[in-house]
């Protein structure tokens, strides 16, 4: 079965009127396999709404080559334009009409039957006020009619660049049931999104992007996985005689002011040994396990600097640095089990 989404070498410059060029994609790479729920995160401004239009033939690429459904876009578009649902920043609809009158439009010219309707307004939680004016609508509304809309064909792909924007927590976790729920009857998922503890919670896979290239790429847990360090955070009363013991036994400890951080070994017994023996006993043992959010501010360098507001354009520069790239092959079995 082909990829459901392969980019290669994507590269993409907007030149500005007296401005010269800006580079927004810079050789980049992307592989969504069938099934896969799949985050795409980046800092603003790192490629990755460039990235999604230029798949979806609305920006035109300056090198580089993608497929959708193993189809060359933008050429192959109209093959597989049945197959896969997208929203790609604010959609705009027409504020006069209702939810369910701009819907019905849309599956009239989408050739959909109009049942399909009702079922989409259910699905994304607006069956009650399909009848209202989209005008009369909050952001988080707007949003849940531009998902019900892309939902309309019954895609196998749905791509959502930030669907969660304008949503409340309550519509952040529907949003996530929802995504959850098309994932289980078997819809690949492309979703990128700034809220990371979200997409580590939804997403079995992810593409990380940096000043328009990938900077790590995977199964969610692989890419973790390689962020792991072995460090324990300890709590222990004599603070400054547990560093020295610990140093002694040949583990490497730092000592922040009111814990340690031991690295060196893989089995936290050995600290509580070591440091039960010496009567000293452990308040807290912690394995510091990395989140996707440590991840991407390692990996993009935005790490907040205290007092520096940090600007848009200052996350790494993969080649520059010399920032990791991970790329784990997909094994699909093995990664959604
Ligand atoms: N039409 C355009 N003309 C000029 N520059 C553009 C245009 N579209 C995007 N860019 C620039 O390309 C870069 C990538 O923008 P893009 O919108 O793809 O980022 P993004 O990752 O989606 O950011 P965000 O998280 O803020 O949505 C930015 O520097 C942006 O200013
Ligand atoms: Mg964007």
């Amino acid at each position: 079965m082909p990829a459901v989404i392969e980019i290669n070498g994507l590269s993409k410059a907007f030149t500005r009127f007296r401005r010269g060029r800006r580079v927004a994609l810079d050789g980049f790479d992307m592989l969504v396999e069938p099934g896969q729920v799949h985050g795409f995160l980046g800092p603003n401004g790192s490629g990755k709404t460039t990235t999604l239009r230029t798949l979806l033939g609305l920006v035109r690429a300056d090198s580089g080559r993608m497929a959708l459904f193993g189809q060359p876009t933008p050429h192959g578009l109209p093959a597989v334009a049945s197959r896969f649902g997208a929203i790609v920043e604010s959609p705009q609809f027409f504020g006069n009409f209702t939810g369910r009158r701009t819907l019905r439009l849309l599956a009239v010219a989408g050739g959909v039957p109009p049942t399909r309707v009702d079922e989409v307004l259910t699905q994304v939680g607006l069956r009650d006020r399909a009848d209202e004016r989209v005008k009369a609508y909050s952001l988080g509304m707007k949003q849940r009619l531009a998902v019900a809309s892309a939902l309309l064909k019954q895609p196998e792909l749905l791509i959502l660049d930030e669907p969660a924007n304008g949503l409340d927590p309550a519509g952040i976790r529907e949003m996530r049931d929802l995504m959850r729920g098309l994932a289980a009857a078997g819809v690949t998922v492309l979703v990128s999104s700034h809220i990371l503890a979200e997409i580590q919670q939804i997403c079995d896979h992810v593409t990380i992007i940096s000043r328009g290239r990938r900077v790590a790429a995977g199964p969610v847990e692989a890419v973790l996985a390689g962020f792991d360090h072995g460090e324990f955070r300890i709590r222990v009363a004599e603070q400054t005689r547990a560093a020295e013991i610990i140093q002694a036994a040949g583990l490497t400890v730092a000592a922040h002011p009111d814990h340690l951080v031991v690295a060196g070994t893989e089995d936290p017994a050995r600290i509580s040994q070591l440091l039960g023996e010496q009567g000293l006993w452990l308040r807290e043992l912690t394995p510091l396990t990395p989140d996707l959010e440590s991840v991407f501010l390692e990996l993009t360098d935005t790490r907040p600097r205290p007092g520096v507001p940090r600007q848009v354009d200052e996350s790494v520069l993969p080649a520059a640095t010399g920032a990791r790239e991970i790329t784990i092959s997909v094994d699909d079995e093995g990664a959604r089990s």
